[in-house]
This record gives C-alpha cells, structure tokens and sequence, in this order.
C-alpha cells in the first residue's frame, strides 16, 4: 500500500479521505495549506532526505491560497514522477482537463464515492509501477543510492547541493572505496548538466603518452597510430561534466596542458593548432596526498589550487560507523535483486563483526564481504558462517588498529606462508602479494583486483607504482 498525500483546505474533506484511504491500508498525510505541502515535498525531495516519499499526491483544484494549477505546476518542478489526481466540482471541469495537460494523472469529479477514488489511487500505483519497471529494464547505471545519515555523510551531501549547480571545480579525496566516483555523479546529477554527459577518464589506467589524446582528441596521422580524428573526453563532455579520476597519476607535462584548459576553457587537439573552446564542468578525484606530492615536486601548486575551488573529502568508513549497517543493509537489497535471492536479515554477530572491523577497502569491502556472504547464504539471513574472516585484510578492532592510518591492502596481519610475521618491507610484502595473485589469476588484471578487493584503476596504480610490468 501507498503513502499518500491529500492536500485541501477543507479539513473535513481531508479527514474523511484519510479515514477511508486507511481502510484500504494506505498511510495518509493531509495538509490544509497547499505551501506547506510544497515545503514538506522540497524538505522530502532534497537528496539529504532518507525520509518515505509519497507515491500519490491528491489535490484539490480550487484552494484559497494556491490554484490546484500552480500546485501542480511547483510539484513539477520538485518532482515530475509521482502521480497526481486532482479533485473538482463539476463547475471547473474545464480547469480539469487543463490540469491533465499540465500533466497530472487523472482527476475526479466532486462529489464522489471513496470507492472511485480507491480505484484511481490503484491505477495510479500500477502506472508507477510499469514506468518503475521500465527504468530498472533500461540501463540504470546513471542511477546513484549514496547511504548514510552521519554526521559526515551528511556534511558530504550538504557540500553536494550548495556546489551541484554551479560550474565550480570540485575536488574530491578519500581513500580507496569511500565513495568518490559516486559523489562525482551525484554532483553531476544534481545539476542542470544531468542530461549532458558525464565523461569519466582514470588518468592512472591509461598509458602517459596516450593520456594527451584521450584527453584532447588527435588529428588523423598526429602519430603513429593515429590513423583517423579522434575526439577527447573535453569534447565529449562539452555541455557536461568531465571527472578526471585519479588526478595525482598524471605526469606534470600533461598537468600544464589541464591548468591551460582550466583558466582558458581551450585547448587544441594533438598533431592540431586550431583551438577548441568548451563548456565544461571539472570534477577531479584522488587517494593521494596532492599536497605532499607538491613538495616531492610531483603535482602543480598552482593546479593543485585551481582544482581545490572546493574541496569534498570523504572521510574512510571506520570514522562513521553509524554507515556501516545501513549500507549493508541496501547492498543486501541490491545483491537481493541482483541474484534473486530473499536475504531479510544480517545476524546479530555478524553485524557486531561488522561495527568493529575496521574496512582498511571502505565501502567497496563492505560491498564485497555481503555480496559473497549473499552468494553463499542458503536461508533469509547472512550470518558470520558466510564469509571467511581470514578473507578480509584485518579483524582487528578500529579501536586499537591506528585510526588514522590510512590501510592498505595487505597492511594489517599479513603473514607470510609458515606462518611467521615476515621481516621484509610492507611495500615488498604487497609487491609480493599483488604478483602472487596476478600469478594466481594467470595475469588476469580484472580477476586479480577482484581478489584484492581492489578496483582496476588501483590495481593499475600499484602496478605502477611497484614497476610491475605484466608478465613478471
Ligand atoms: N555511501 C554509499 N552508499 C552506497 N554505496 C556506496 C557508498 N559509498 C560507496 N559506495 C559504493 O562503493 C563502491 C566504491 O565506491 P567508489 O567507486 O565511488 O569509490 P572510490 O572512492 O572512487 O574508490 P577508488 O579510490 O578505489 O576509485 C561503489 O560500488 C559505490 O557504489
Ligand atoms: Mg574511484
């Protein structure tokens, strides 16, 4: 059943309706004045908001201080999904029909049996539905779900709003898996370019002589290789927004030629002299410390400056604990979906595991430790039996494991194969570590990063960094 919304500023209308509509086994929420139903709808529709949103809206047409018309017209503008039915006296037919091509769902003459209105109220649900059901058949991947009611995530979701549509450049920071990316696209969907591209490019996994290319385009014949024109991401993501992830990866040659594109909105492609001027929003993320890099001369001070205009940083999971469960608990949903599977419930001890495990991978780790234990659970719970605790990097408490040590993987309890703690480096140990699995996985880039609980662009990073060329 439905939470709805009636708004009248016939209160007595409301409660009969909300009486009846109960006996159907709906919520109801009246309001009187239709202003305040807008300002609750804007409160709800704000992406902070994790509070139910009404799945119908029942309006009167004529009401003292707002038109049904101008209602409509600003809930439009708050949401254009959920379905509203308008009430009218026979006199405003006229205004009626109006409503309808305004886009309302249906109306419903006054005076009228609950009976009527209980029927167009289940149309209405099942019109939801179909279009619901023909959004998840299209590709949902432009859809974001960021979880969390912190202290912290709320501040994140606060910095995305005020910044969302300006074209402010963002800089986004945060370990591994905290969420970047997702933010990235948040900040794109909430702005005025939603329905422009978002361009993403992982500076870390393309090779620093093709970066310039991808980036910028090349004319046919630039270099060797080059046997057609190709258009760079700032091109496509004119209009949009380009998210230029793993920002501290690229070299300082190509550093210049993005500071060039920030202050001049130009460049030119490679192997071309004629410049190119785009409209584009720039949203760089990284894991890396910038500001250090600056003093090993490794990034641009003044990039650096260009691109912190406002800076959101991420703070890592074990900070914000109070995430932890209620992201669990929408993965299980997801994964629910995902493998058909009907997971209610996450036992007591494995959510006592959870609260205390210190997630050196963040959310892509929790994401991964349900997903398994969803793979394996046979009943409606996941519990403690459905993942191997050895699998995930330390067991450790947060509280006693130095919280403000960023982990890496490998970083905590790693033992070598007799079982002794090993003297070597912890960068050897992971060196050692990412080979073995690459090894394991027959050199299987995506298969490795799977196992490392890594995504590809880190993979490719610690490749990188660990001079690691494929085929050791
Ligand atoms: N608050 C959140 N709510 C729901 N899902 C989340 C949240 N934060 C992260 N995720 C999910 O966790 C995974 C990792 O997030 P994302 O790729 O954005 O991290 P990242 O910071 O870009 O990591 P990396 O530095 O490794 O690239 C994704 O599947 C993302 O959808
Ligand atoms: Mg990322």
């Amino acid at each position: 059943m439905a939470l709805v919304f009636i708004v009248d500023d016939e209160e007595n209308m409301c409660k009969v309706l909300k009486f009846c509509l109960e006996e159907d086994g709906h919520e109801v929420r009246y309001f009187t004045d239709p202003i305040d139903a807008l300002a609750k709808l804007r409160d709800l529709y704000s992406i902070a908001s994790v509070r139910p949103r009404p799945e119908i809206i029942i309006s009167d047409l004529k009401m003292p201080k707002m038109d049904g018309i101008v209602f409509l017209s600003e809930l439009k503008k708050i949401d254009s999904q959920t379905p509203l039915i308008i009430m009218t006296a026979y006199a405003s037919v006229q205004n009626a029909v109006e409503a309808m091509k305004e886009g309302a769902f249906d109306y419903i003459l006054k005076p009228f049996e609950p009976d009527e209105l209980k029927l167009l109220i289940k149309k209405a649900l099942e019109h939801t539905r179909l279009i619901e059901e023909n959004a998840s058949l299209k590709s949902n991947s432009d859809e974001v779900d960021f979880i969390g009611s912190s202290p912290a995530i709320k501040n994140v979701l606060d910095m995305i709003t005020s910044v969302a549509n300006s074209k402010t450049t963002v800089l986004i920071t945060g370990e591994s898996g905290t969420g970047k990316e997702l933010v990235a696209r948040l900040i794109h969907n909430s702005s005025d370019r939603k329905k422009n591209p978002f361009i993403k490019i992982n500076c870390a996994a393309i090779p620093d002589t093709l970066l310039e290319s991808e980036l910028f385009g090349h004319k046919k014949g630039a270099f060797t290789g080059a046997t057609s024109d190709k258009i760079g991401k700032f091109e496509l993501a004119d209009n949009g927004t380009i998210f230029l992830d793993e920002i501290g990866d690229m070299n300082l040659n190509l550093q210049s030629k993005l500071l060039r594109i920030i202050q001049e909105r130009q460049f030119e492609k490679v192997g071309c002299n004629k410049s190119i001027t785009v409209d584009v929003r720039i949203i760089a993320a990284t894991n890396q410390n910038l500001q250090k890099m600056i003093t090993e001369g490794a990034f641009r001070e003044d990039l650096y400056y260009r691109l912190n205009v406002f800076p959101i940083k991420i703070p890592p999971l074990r900070e914000r604990k109070e995430d932890i469960l209620p992201i669990a608990e929408h993965f299980v949903k997801e994964f629910n979906c995902e493998f058909k599977k009907n997971v209610l419930k996450i036992s007591d001890e494995m959510k006592a595991f959870m609260l205390n495990y210190s997630f050196p991978g963040n959310v892509r780790e929790l994401s991964n430790m349900i997903e398994r234990a969803m793979i394996l659970a046979r009943g409606n719970e996941i519990n403690i039996s459905h993942f191997d605790k050895n699998d995930f990097y330390s067991s450790v408490p947060a509280e006693h494991a130095g919280e403000s040590q960023p982990h890496t993987a490998g970083e905590a309890h790693f033992k070598s194969g007799d079982g002794e703690m090993s003297d070597a480096s912890l960068e050897q140990i992971e060196r050692q570590h990412i080979i073995d699995i690459l090894k394991s996985t027959n050199w299987h880039k995506g298969r490795a990063a799977e196992i490392l609980k890594i995504d590809r662009s880190t993979l490719y990073r610690m490749l990188k960094k660990y001079n690691i060329t494929l085929k050791e």
